[in-house]
């Protein structure tokens, strides 16, 4: 409409006047771990299109997808010096430089995409990104929402908790997807994202865990044949900022960078909704053979929520943290 090209032009003026005022037009590098197709790139995507229009097209961004720019754990110290803008990464990749955001993976406390949403766009979200600022120099201004973590490996269908007897299954290094494996009787390997397809394509490794849109994002359908739809834990996966890159912009642009976060987020919920199906469609006419746990996955539940939780408790900051999560989840606390 006329109002829409007014208010768009009068945006453009306002930018340049900012510029004039000697502010510097920047293309912001922005790390993302997974590669083409998944929700990483559908948050970085809507991030730059917000952040264009926000700021009059004075700012910008480029996504380098794929781990170019690092693994998904190093791009948290690079930011957190500063010597990179952006990044976009799997929260459990966050978690050993900000231990508190382990709340959110724990095994089985979020169970769907409105537990996500409730969890990351409400108080206790605030909260652990007040930690994240303090404790890894990073802020998340954006939340990608990936979906379930499934199992797939190369070697047979798994069921069971016995079933994964004898599989070598990669993991990031996070310690409480490490605990967690271990409980249901497996020794993981630590694994670094970016290495993670040439070890699974040299069966260094029979398996890992990744939401669908994930594994099709990796391509793993190439190297991995089943699938088991566990869901211990929902993959959200953070847009974060350097703080000290921030910190040096403007006010008005610190405005555009969060404006924009918030509205890449609504973004990557939408594609969630509208992909997930499909891909896990795409991935089963590709070959992928899908298994279900037995008996609705009780057995993993019960020995992942048993022995793991409480080994957290301390450096998620306390029980109570956990019980905020389940209460504001409308679930008992423990
Ligand atoms: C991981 O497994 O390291 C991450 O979840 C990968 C990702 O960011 O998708």
């Amino acid at each position: 409409t006329i109002a829409q090209c007014l208010s768009r032009a009068a945006t453009i003026a306002a930018a340049s006047i900012l510029l004039a005022a000697g502010a510097q037009a920047k293309d912001f590098k922005i790390a993302v771990g997974d590669g083409a197709g998944g929700t990483q790139e559908a948050l970085g995507l809507a991030f730059i299109e917000a952040l264009e229009e926000n700021t009059g097209g004075a700012h910008s961004g480029k996504l380098f997808l794929n781990g170019q720019l690092g693994s998904e754990q190093d791009t948290v110290n690079d930011a957190a010096i500063g010597t990179l803008d952006f990044s976009i990464l799997a929260i459990n990749n966050i978690t050993p430089f900000s231990p508190s955001v382990g709340t959110m993976t724990l095994p089985y406390v979020i169970l769907s995409l409105e537990d996500a949403v409730t969890l990351t766009q409400g108080p206790i979200g605030e909260e652990l990104k007040e930690n994240t600022i303090r404790d890894a120099g990073v802020r998340i201004i954006g939340w990608a929402y990936s979906g379930f973590r499934v199992l797939t490996n190369s070697a047979r269908p798994v069921e069971t908790v016995e079933d994964l007897e004898g599989l070598v299954i990669r993991v990031p290094r996070n310690e409480i997807m490490i605990a967690t494996y271990k409980a249901w009787g497996v020794n993981p390997t630590p694994m670094a994202w970016s290495e993670t397809f040439a070890g699974l394509q040299q069966k260094v490794v029979d398996g890992q865990d990744n939401p669908y849109i994930t594994v099709y994002a990796m391509k793993f359908d190439e190297v991995q044949d089943y699938v088991t739809n566990l869901r211990y834990i929902f993959s959200i996966e953070p847009l974060i900022v350097s703080e000290a890159v921030f910190q040096d912009m403007s006010e008005e642009d610190q405005q555009a960078v969060l404006a924009a976060g918030e509205a890449a987020t609504k973004a990557s919920e939408e594609f969630l909704r509208a992909q997930e199906e499909t891909i896990k469609q795409e991935l089963v006419s590709r070959g992928m053979e899908i298994t279900d746990p037995a008996n609705d996955e009780q057995e993993f539940i019960d020995l992942a929520t048993e022995a793991v939780w409480p080994q957290f408790y301390d450096s998620i900051g306390g029980v109570e943290k956990l019980n905020a999560a389940l209460t504001a989840l409308g679930r008992d606390p423990v």
